[in-house]
């Protein structure tokens, strides 16, 4: 038999005062209650609709077992901080309504998840029953989101309205996390305790704290105190320090923080590359044993810890058994991305390592790493998890993944059994821009890879959002770049495959946003106002706009008729110009975002056939086989969609006039970004035929300019046709080659990793 105990209202009258003594207005709130639009975020499993409303106010009583205390008391708490109108005492009519909690062994759910709940609500009662205390808390959170705001009251007392339904709730997945990056940039304590609160909130669960990287060190280690010293700081482009570490205590307090609130903090060591800022303090445990300096730059970059030398490990582990002191999550993550080997290729330690170890290549010495580190986590009782670079060279049986570059790293993780998290750049970097990741493709994201079959699908075990925080130095930054779509990605990994509607999701979400504002949180827009697209038809090429929220207004106007009056778009307009297009939204009459301006250029080649004898790379499709021909031009943010790119491979298309035509030039813009190994071509070649037999040989082209620094380029490469010729040349075919430079030149951090090669747009003239 469950013991109830009755709270009796003598010892809440103190607390439980009326949250709006004028049952007339009651009755009028009430009535306004939008019953069809449930706004719950994540939305639960399954709910069913009932008959009234249920107005949690200080008339209601309170039954619950005695090992639910905390849960009902921090219900009751927060129902006595919607009563702020009044200082009224309510007088109770025993018994009218009432609050169950049931904690109860027999409880029953499709799911064995221990988050499972059902909560039953009644104009006259509500009944929640879990069979874990975790199972009602996450009812309770559910409770607690039907406020006069997301119910759609907009009246001034604030409230819980309670529409009648039945919910059956549970979610799909049981690692639902936000990975933030505390290193770039320095966020203080209070921002990370915001953050725990609103993940509480969207019943996320794990907090993956990025605590180390080449740009600063975040955590005190009693034994090393330098990298509190010297590896917590970097010189800014200033030349001021910038920087800052967490106490331990303060650690401690957000590890506390967040166990109230049913999130784990997995604690990031990143090893062995991403490993900077701790050689700058210690650079006894590098290959070339330093002078090295915390890193003031973003990137990837060559020095790492030496794996050829013991005291490596012994540093490592003493690190580790502070972070373990601190940290009782199960899984330790020690990144293992982007390690360049460049260092271990030309160290004798780490050459003697292999030999000794008998290890083919770097890759092999960098899985002995992550494994002697995993056999160190593991006697202390700790899973490792890491990146999906952690897979080369072999995977040992115990480890987790985190999935990054792709889905695919993941899949072959579950396909040998291993735990997986998935948090691809296609849709889960929160760093993106709204260009390439907006709140509907981060809520159309599906953490199963459609070709894993299904008796691997347990092994993906959730998702992260990741926050990196490069380009964020300030908290309005990161709040506008992790909100809302963060909220986004909470939906997914709960509700998943179920709740797929994004309008129904985006209603749901505006009723958060006055929660949102309460909580402090400067939210950013949900996405680029409109895009542009296109339509090809044998003649032309058409713009299209399309409002990217239903409840935007689109307009436009050429830059060259700046002075003109924004146009509103009806219908698809023909190119026919060269020349920057303006597109502005609008929401309720006000700017949404700024104008969105992309470069059209107007050239013969338009909407030409393009064979291509190379593939270009799936990540960077461009506008696939139309990409060239599209007229539309890539911008300075290689993400932009216009790109096209290829990975260790050179460009090789032709293009089909359809007719002979006399051309004057052919060229293309290039990009180059040494940080995201993307290089100009080593040269380009133009040929020209009638026939497509007999080729003309127009100008090569050689480029001679490799810019190692982080600056982004766009170059023009072209050739004219008819310098020394009487005549200009007529063809029906143009083949354009541009040639990869192969491997990041020496003198790059990622020296020898395969190069890239970005092109858009062939223009013809
Ligand atoms: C990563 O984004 N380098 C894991
Ligand atoms: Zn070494």
């Amino acid at each position: 038999m469950v013991k109830y105990l009755f709270v009796l209202s003598v010892i809440f009258a103190s607390f439980l005062i009326s949250c709006n003594s004028n049952n007339l207005k009651d009755d009028a709130v009430f009535n306004a209650v939008d019953v069809d639009s449930i706004p719950l975020i994540p939305f639960p499993q399954s709910l069913e609709k009932g008959e009234g409303v249920f107005k949690m106010d200080a008339a209601v009583n309170f039954f619950y077992p005695e090992e639910l205390s905390n849960e009902a008391c921090k219900l009751m708490i927060s129902l006595i901080d919607t009563c702020t109108n009044s200082s009224e005492p309510i007088i109770k009519e025993q018994g009218t309504k009432t609050c169950n909690l049931i904690l109860s062994d027999d409880f029953k759910s499709t799911s064995d998840s221990p988050e499972a709940y059902e909560l039953e609500i009644t104009s006259t009662k509500v009944t929640l029953t879990a069979k874990t205390k975790l199972g009602i808390r996450r009812g309770i959170r559910t409770l607690l989101q039907f406020r006069s705001e997301t119910i759609g009251v907009s009246e001034d007392d604030f409230a819980y309205y309670l529409p009648a339904v039945k919910i059956t709730d549970y979610p799909t997945f049981e690692h639902r996390g936000l990975l933030l990056d505390v290193c770039r940039h320095y966020f203080e304590m209070e921002v990370i305790l915001k953050y725990l609160d609103a993940m509480e909130y969207y019943k996320m669960n794990v907090l993956h704290l990025h605590l180390t990287e080449d740009q600063g060190w975040r955590m005190p280690i009693e034994k090393y105190p330098l990298l509190n010293e010297i590896s917590a700081w970097r010189l800014d482009t200033n030349g001021n320090k910038y920087g800052g570490f967490y106490t331990k205590d303060e650690l401690k307090y957000i590890v506390e923080y967040a166990t109230a609130r049913d999130i784990t903090v997995i604690p990031e060591i990143e090893l062995p590359g991403h490993s900077q800022a701790a050689l700058a303090a210690y650079p006894q445990f590098s290959c070339n044993g330093g002078p090295i300096e915390v890193v003031n730059d973003w990137g990837v970059f060559i020095e790492i810890y030496c794996a050829g030398n013991d005291s490596t490990f012994i540093f490592l582990e003493d690190v580790l058994t502070e972070v373990m002191e601190i940290f009782p999550s199960e899984y330790i993550h020690i990144g293992g991305d982007e390690a360049p080997k460049f260092r271990w290729e030309h160290c004798s330690k780490c050459q003697k390592r292999m030999h000794d170890e008998g290890l083919a290549d770097e890759h092999e010495l960098q899985s002995y790493f992550i494994q002697r580190i995993e056999r160190f986590l593991n006697k202390n009782g700790r899973k490792l998890i890491g990146w999906d670079e952690i897979l080369e060279g072999g995977l040992s049986p115990t480890a987790a993944v985190q999935s990054w570059r792709g889905m695919e790293g993941g899949k072959q993780a579950a396909e040998t059994k291993h735990e997986v998290v998935m948090s691809p750049t296609s849709h889960c970097y929160l760093d993106y821009g709204l260009a390439s990741i907006d709140l509907e493709k981060i809520c159309s994201f599906d953490p199963i890879p459609t070709d894993l079959d299904a008796e691997y699908h347990h092994f993906i075990i959730g998702g992260e959002c990741n926050m990196w925080t490069e380009h964020v130095p300030d908290e309005a930054n990161l709040d506008s770049k992790v909100f809302p779509r963060m909220i986004g990605l909470a939906e997914v990994l709960w509700s998943y495959p179920k709740n797929r509607d994004f309008d129904d999701f985006y209603r749901r979400l505006k009723r958060h946003y006055p929660v949102l504002e309460e909580m402090g949180i400067d939210y950013g827009l949900e996405t680029i106002g409109a895009s542009i697209g296109q339509e090809f038809s044998d003649s032309v090429v058409l713009i299209t706009l399309e409002k990217n929220l239903a409840d935007l207004e689109v307009k436009y106007r050429w830059k060259s008729e700046s002075n003109k009056a924004w146009l509103g778009y009806i219908e698809p307009f023909k190119l026919e110009v060269t020349d920057a297009l303006e597109v502005q939204a609008y929401k309720n009459e006000e700017a949404y975002g700024e104008p969105i301006v992309q470069s059209f250029v107007f050239h013969q080649g338009l909407n030409k056939e393009v064979s291509y004898t190379n593939e270009w790379n799936e990540w960077y499709t461009g506008n696939a086989e139309k990409n060239l021909v599209d007229g539309k031009l890539g911008s300075i943010d290689f993400r932009d969609g216009n790109w096209q790119g290829f990975w260790g491979k050179n460009i090789d298309v032709t293009i089909d006039l359809g007719e002979l035509k006399p051309i004057m030039s052919v060229g293309a813009n290039f990009y180059q970004y040494a940080n995201s190994w993307i290089f100009f071509p080593k040269e380009i070649s133009v040929q020209i035929s009638e026939d497509r037999e007999l080729w003309n040989q127009l100008s090569k082209m050689v480029n001679e300019e490799n810019d190692l620094s982080n600056k982004k380029h766009i170059k023009y490469m072209y050739s004219n046709t008819h310098y020394g010729r009487k005549d200009i040349p007529k063809a029906r075919y143009i083949r354009f080659q541009a040639t990869n430079v192969g491997k990041v030149p020496d003198g790059h951090e990622a020296a020898g990793q395969e190069a890239w090669l970005f092109i858009d747009e062939i223009m013809i003239e």
